[in-house]
C-alpha cells in the first residue's frame, strides 16, 4: 500500500501557509509545519499537522528537522513579505528570504528531497507597462522584497540544473479572503482588504488611499485579488505537476479592482460606510498589476473559483466577524 506523502510546509503558521497546510491534510497528506512564529500563529496551524518550531536561518536546526522526518516534498512560504519594510531592512530581507531559502534547499539536497513549491510574487516583475502581466515579461523588481524573491528563484533554478531538484515557482498577485478555519492576521497589517474590514469593525477610523491621481479610471491603484483557497488549489496541482517537470507561473484572477472599487465592495458586503482618507502616493506602487494566469490554467488545469471581489471580501468578513482580534482571542 502507498504511504501518504509527507510535505514539509515552511511558514505554515502564516496566512497562506496555514491554508495550504489544511488543504494538504484534507487530501490525506502528512504535514510538518516549520515556522519560527515570528510572524505567524500556532493557532493557525491545523491540529493534525506536526509543528517544528524552527528558524530557517538556523541551518543546524533545520537539518535536525529533516533528519527527524522522512520528507517527500516542500512547500516554502516562510519569508518576510512587506515591501515597505524591505526598503529600509534589505539585510534582514535577504538574510531571511535568500539565506533561509538557501539552507532549506541544501537540507533538501542532503536528504534527497526533490520537489519544492515556492511562494514567489508579482513584485518580481517591478513596473510593467504591458497588462495583463504574463511570465514572458522581464523581471525588474524595484524593492528589496521583490529582489530577494527573484534571487531565490535564480537559486532554485540553479539547484535544478546541478542537483535535479524540481520546482514550481508560483508568482502570486494579491492574496485575499479567508478559509473557514484560517484567515489573515498580520501584525502590522498592511493589506488593503483587512484594513478596510478593520474600519468596518470600528477598529480604525478610516482607510487611507495612497494616491488618487494615477492614470486609472478612478485615479486609484488597480490590483488583482486572488483568493487564498484558490492559491491552495493551485499549490496542490503544482505539487503533482512537478513530478514531471518544473514550472514558473503567475497566480491571479485576471480581474483588476481599484482601491475605490474594493472599498465600495466592502461597503456593500458589510453595510458599513467605511470612511476614507486621501494620502500621497507611496513610492514604488505601480498603477496597475493584473495577472495573465493563462499558463497556470493551461498547465495546471487550474481556474480560480473566486473572481468576484464581493465574494472574496465576504469570506474575509465572515472570518473577521468570528475572530475580531485575529488568532489571539477566538
Ligand atoms: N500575502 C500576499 O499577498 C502575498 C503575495 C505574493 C507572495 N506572497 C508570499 O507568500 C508567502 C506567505 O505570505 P503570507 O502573507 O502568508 O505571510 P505571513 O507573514 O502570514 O506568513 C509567513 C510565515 O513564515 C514564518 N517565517 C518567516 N520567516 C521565517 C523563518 N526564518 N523561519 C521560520 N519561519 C519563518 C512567519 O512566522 C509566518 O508564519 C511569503 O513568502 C510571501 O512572500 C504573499
Amino acid at each position: 500500500m502507498n504511504h501518504p506523502e509527507t510535505i514539509l510546509v515552511t511558514g505554515g503558521g502564516g496566512y497562506i501557509g496555514s491554508v495550504n497546510a489544511a488543504a494538504l491534510l484534507q487530501q490525506g497528506r502528512r504535514v510538518i509545519v516549520v515556522d519560527n512564529f515570528e510572524r505567524g500563529h500556532r493557532e493557525a496551524v491545523p491540529p493534525r499537522a506536526v509543528i517544528e518550531t524552527c528558524d530557517l536561518r538556523d541551518e543546524a536546526a533545520l537539518n535536525r528537522v529533516f533528519e527527524a522526518h522522512r520528507v517527500d516534498a516542500v512547500m516554502h512560504f516562510g519569508a518576510y513579505a512587506y515591501v515597505g519594510e524591505s526598503m529600509t531592512r534589505a539585510e534582514e530581507y535577504f538574510h531571511n528570504n535568500f539565506i533561509g531559502g538557501y539552507h532549506l534547499l541544501n537540507a533538501m539536497r542532503r536528504h534527497g528531497v526533490q520537489r519544492i513549491v515556492f511562494s514567489s510574487t508579482c513584485a518580481t516583475y517591478g513596473e510593467v507597462d504591458n497588462v495583463p502581466i504574463d511570465e514572458t515579461q522581464p523581471t525588474n523588481p524595484i524593492n528589496p522584497y521583490g529582489r530577494s524573491k527573484l534571487a531565490f528563484e535564480l537559486l532554485i533554478r540553479s539547484y535544478e540544473e546541478a542537483y535535479g531538484i524540481r520546482h514550481a515557482i508560483l508568482r502570486y498577485f494579491n492574496a485575499a479572503g479567508a478559509a473557514l478555519e484560517q484567515g489573515e492576521d498580520h501584525d502590522p497589517e498592511t493589506h488593503l482588504i483587512p484594513l478596510v474590514l478593520f474600519t468596518a469593525l470600528g477598529k480604525r477610523e478610516a482607510v487611507s488611499i495612497f494616491g488618487t491621481d494615477y492614470d486609472t479610471p478612478d485615479g486609484t491603484c488597480i490590483r488583482d485579488y486572488i483568493h487564498v483557497s484558490d492559491l491552495a488549489d493551485a499549490h496542490l496541482r503544482a505539487l503533482e505537476y512537478i513530478k514531471q517537470e518544473s514550472i514558473t507561473c503567475n497566480l491571479g484572477t485576471e480581474q483588476g479592482y481599484s482601491v475605490l472599487e474594493v472599498i465600495q465592495a466592502a461597503r456593500a458586503v458589510t453595510g458599513h460606510p467605511i470612511p476614507v482618507r486621501e494620502a500621497p502616493r507611496r513610492p514604488g506602487d505601480p498603477p496597475r498589476l493584473i495577472a495573465s494566469a493563462r499558463k497556470a490554467q493551461r498547465l495546471l488545469d487550474w481556474k480560480p473559483r473566486y473572481v468576484d471581489i464581493q465574494e472574496i471580501i465576504h469570506t474575509a468578513w465572515q472570518w473577521f466577524l468570528a475572530h475580531p482580534d485575529g488568532y489571539k482571542r477566538k
